[in-house]
């Protein structure tokens, strides 16, 4: 068991430590990870440290108290609403990620239809089956719930099946724009339409895309719609801590006028420390993430944005058109910007064992399911890399079509089972055994530096138990016909 050294050790040491520990962490700096990291150098970063340093110690939690982060943070969304094509009465906050930005508006929305309403109901809330897990958990957290609309053959939200659930208990349409899993757009033109023709509010999730998708537009590409251009549209995510490309900590929450927002406020009256007042959700809000966000925007600019735009949208169709040439891979849907998800077309081409290759070359792979597939997201400093990657992934098929029983091996394995395996309750409950391992007091490992370690922790556990419940249900199933 670890405790607190009795005398304080000397700074240099405790920082060599701490560079130690990093030793086997994800290589982002030589873009091995597609995932987690959005970075553009060290120069770059060294300037937002600066940034987040000269407010380290603020808080925003009293913008009386700091009022240069109050300052910032009313820059920051005006200049994300103006980017959005927010009018004057646009309104919104800075939170501290994507998560936090995904889980206020269920809070805000449910407080706003309890306010018009005033009826005891069940709320629930309509979201594509491609909706960013954030939203599950608001649903889990706030008791509002999550009714999963069906996509169509382009992973788009299907919008007749929205409209068809809609129901006296709705409160809130959701969209993406894109979405994680295909970074694909939902149609939020006719999604605006359903929303005002229901007279329920509309919130677009552009935690990945709002910092991206309207220098994609101005680049002259087609993107669908999905700003406050679109009527219906109520309310806008965009993290600065993604394609802002800010310091971690960052988001920007818009809503279309302060009918909305006022219900996300927390006001307490009657506590012994006098009145409280909280915009979000936390109660400390560091100043360093609000002035590193303010500093990226302003040093990097409208033009800055758009050559690293140019860049990204560059090296993804680089990418996609290499995957695309490789026989038996194929792009799935038709991604919007520079998010996007591989699968395969070969039964003999097992895309998971695939993963493992590119793994085994030092690549950090993320997996979708449902459909089965690679995923990957992209950042100007991929542009350095796209020829490797794809030279690895063509040895990497090739070696996987010569031995189809890597499919059962290994991480593909698990991943294949827990996509497949039909008891699924039994799935979580072995997913929440090892996160009671992880974050249990006998815990003696260090956390895993990677979803590699993550991956191999996550096999011990669902492996024997969900190769057992597949071979049951596949001899159970052969019965039957
Ligand atoms: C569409 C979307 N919404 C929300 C989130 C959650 O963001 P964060 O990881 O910053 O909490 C993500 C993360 O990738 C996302 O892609």
């Amino acid at each position: 068991m670890k405790t607190i050294p009795a005398h304080g050790i000397e700074h240099a040491k405790v920082l060599a430590s701490l560079k130690d520990f990093g030793i086997e962490d994800a290589n982002y700096r030589d873009s091995r990870i597609w995932s987690l990291v959005y970075y553009l150098g060290e120069e770059h970063t060294s300037f937002l440290k600066k940034a987040y340093g000269l407010y380290f110690s603020e808080n925003a939690l009293n913008p009386m108290a700091f009022k240069s982060l109050k300052r910032m943070e009313t820059e920051i969304v005006q200049m994300t609403s103006e980017l959005l094509h927010g009018d004057d009465q646009v309104v919104g906050t800075m939170t501290s990620g994507g998560t936090e930005t995904c889980l206020l508006p269920v809070v805000t929305y449910r407080e706003r239809a309890s306010a018009m309403r005033n009826l005891p109901f069940k709320p629930e809330m309509i979201v594509p089956r491609s909706i960013h897990v954030s939203w599950d958990k608001a649903s889990k957290y706030f008791g509002v719930k999550m009714v999963q609309a069906p996509l169509d053959d382009k992973y788009r939200v299907d919008v007749a099946a929205v409209e068809r659930l809609i129901n006296r208990n709705t409160i809130l349409l959701v969209a993406s724009a894109p979405c994680y899993p295909f970074g694909v757009v939902d149609p939020i033109p006719a999604l605006g339409e359903v929303a005002l023709r229901h007279k329920l509010p509309l919130h677009v999730d552009s935690c990945l895309g709002g910092f991206l998708l309207p220098f994609v537009e101005r680049l002259g590409n087609s993107v669908t719609p999905f700003d406050f251009r679109v009527p219906g549209v109520t309310s806008i995510g965009a993290d600065l801590h993604k394609y802002g490309f800010s310091a971690k900590g960052a988001s920007v929450l818009l809503y279309r006028s302060m009918d909305y927002l006022q219900h996300q406020f927390f006001v307490s009256i009657d506590s012994p420390t006098g009145v409280f007042a909280s915009p979000a959700m936390l109660g400390t809000r560091p100043g360093g993430a609000i002035a590193a966000a303010w500093a990226a925007l302003n040093a990097i600019g409208l033009n800055g944005y758009l050559d690293i735009t140019r860049t990204i949208m560059d090296t993804t169709t680089r990418l996609m058109k290499g995957i695309e040439a490789i026989e038996g891979l194929t792009i799935l849907g038709c991604p919007s910007m520079s998010v996007f998800a591989y699968a395969s077309r070969d039964k003999n081409l097992d895309i998971y064992a695939l993963g493992d290759q590119l793994e085994e070359r030092g690549w950090l792979v993320d997996r979708i399911q449902h459909p089965a597939g690679l995923h990957c997201m992209v950042t100007p400093r991929h542009a350095d890399v796209v020829d490797s990657y794809l030279k690895d992934l063509r040895e990497a098929a090739d070696i996987v079509r010569r031995d189809p029983g890597l499919a059962s091996k290994g991480n593909a394995a698990m991943y294949g089972m827990v996509a497949n395996v039909p008891m699924r309750g039994l799935v979580k409950s072995q997913v929440t055994k090892m996160m009671m391992e992880l974050y249990g007091s006998e815990c003696r490992m260090p956390a895993p530096a990677s979803d590699v370690q993550h991956a191999s922790r996550l096999s011990r556990y669902l492996l024997p138990i969900g190769m057992k419940i597949l071979n049951w249900w596949n001899s159970r199933k052969n019965r039957v016909t």
